[in-house]
């Protein structure tokens, strides 16, 4: 038994364990697609992933970068859980994080036992905010002054890497992209470079100062369900209303493509962001809470 980094060829082992753990004990508001989604970032994670073997088979996985550890149902109570935490605390520190952060379902005793003993505590939830199906959102109307496109053919990628950070400055956790993955999604067989759409000053065309990306991801019963991600706008042009302007055209885009409800998560902590959703029909739907361990905290050996 040991535990390992990521490679190439190991997506299948995860997926398993992915699989199997869904059907006992999955986490609400997540659905097979978010696995392939999860699994095909893994090659380029900013942070890395950790892979608990037993011989030749993966049974358990780490990807501190979203908040995710999961240990195969037949291979559960063998330590691996905390083995895996071990290396992701490691893993998290060599890339500055301070904590090692992991999504703990409440519903799931065993789970919440598990954060117990290995040291976790509560600090704060992500949210799962839905717009139901056909509830009216006003169309956007872009503040005077500025212009909008869609991701360009030939985008500097270490250019759009920077200013995608330094829109999200500021946010409760950190998103931190790097051209590696920024590159790596782009190739990716669904990318939609329509569903990606930026700000720029009507002076300074083609220099970007907000933008937000949307994806459509079909539901386990494999309705289309839209999805904003990451909606930024650099610090001095926030307050002017483009974040509006990105929610709504996104609602707009991805309804017109055939999306019933529009999802995006959000930091209960993220006041701005929160009012935002509210105010334009979205409601919260499920609560992920993120526990929390110092990257240097000591993980008992056994309770
Ligand atoms: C939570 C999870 C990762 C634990 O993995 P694991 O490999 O079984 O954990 P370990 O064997 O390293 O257990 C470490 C300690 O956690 C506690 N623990 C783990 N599972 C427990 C359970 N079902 N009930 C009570 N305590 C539990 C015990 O104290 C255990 O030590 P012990 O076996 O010496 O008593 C696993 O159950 C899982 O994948 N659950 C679904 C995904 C999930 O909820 N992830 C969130 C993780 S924070």
């Amino acid at each position: 038994m040991r535990v390992r980094q990521f490679r190439r060829g190991d997506e299948a082992g995860i997926r398993g364990v992915m699989d199997a753990s869904f059907d006992v004990d999955r986490m609400p508001g997540w659905t097979r697609q978010e696995i392939e989604v999860a699994i095909s970032r893994m090659p380029a994670d900013p942070v890395g992933v950790v892979v608990a073997e037993d011989g030749d088979e993966i049974v358990g996985y780490c990807a501190p970068r979203f908040d995710d550890l999961t240990v195969h149902p037949g291979h559960r109570r063998r330590g691996h859980g905390r083995r895996l935490a071990r290396a992701a605390q490691q893993l998290a520190a060599e890339h500055g994080l301070s904590e090692l952060a992991l999504f703990v379902p409440s519903h799931l005793p065993g789970s919440v036992e598990f954060a117990r003993a290995i040291g976790l505590h509560y600090s704060s939830s992500l949210w799962l905010f839905r717009l139901p199906a056909g509830r009216a959102v006003p169309g956007p109307v872009l503040p005077a002054g500025y212009e909008t496109y869609a991701w360009p053919d030939d985008i500097d990628v270490e250019a759009f890497v920077d200013f995608a950070n330094a829109a999200w400055e500021g946010h409760p956790t950190p998103l931190h992209l790097t051209p590696d993955l920024a590159r790596l999604v782009a190739d990716l067989p669904d990318f939609d470079p329509d569903g990606i759409r930026f700000v720029a000053r009507a002076e300074a065309p083609g220099v970007p100062v907000a933008f937000a990306k949307t994806e459509l991801r079909p539901d386990d019963d494999g309705r289309p369900v839209g999805w904003i991600g990451q909606i930024g706008v650099l610090p001095a042009h926030r307050g002017v209303g483009l974040g509006r302007w990105l929610l709504r055209w996104g609602v707009a885009y991805l309804r017109g493509r055939g999306a019933g409800a529009v999802e995006l998560a959000v930091e209960a902590a993220n006041d701005r962001a929160l009012g935002l959703y509210l105010r334009n029909g979205f409601e919260p739907a499920v609560e992920w809470p993120h526990w929390v361990l110092p990257v240097d905290a000591l993980i008992p050996a056994n309770v």
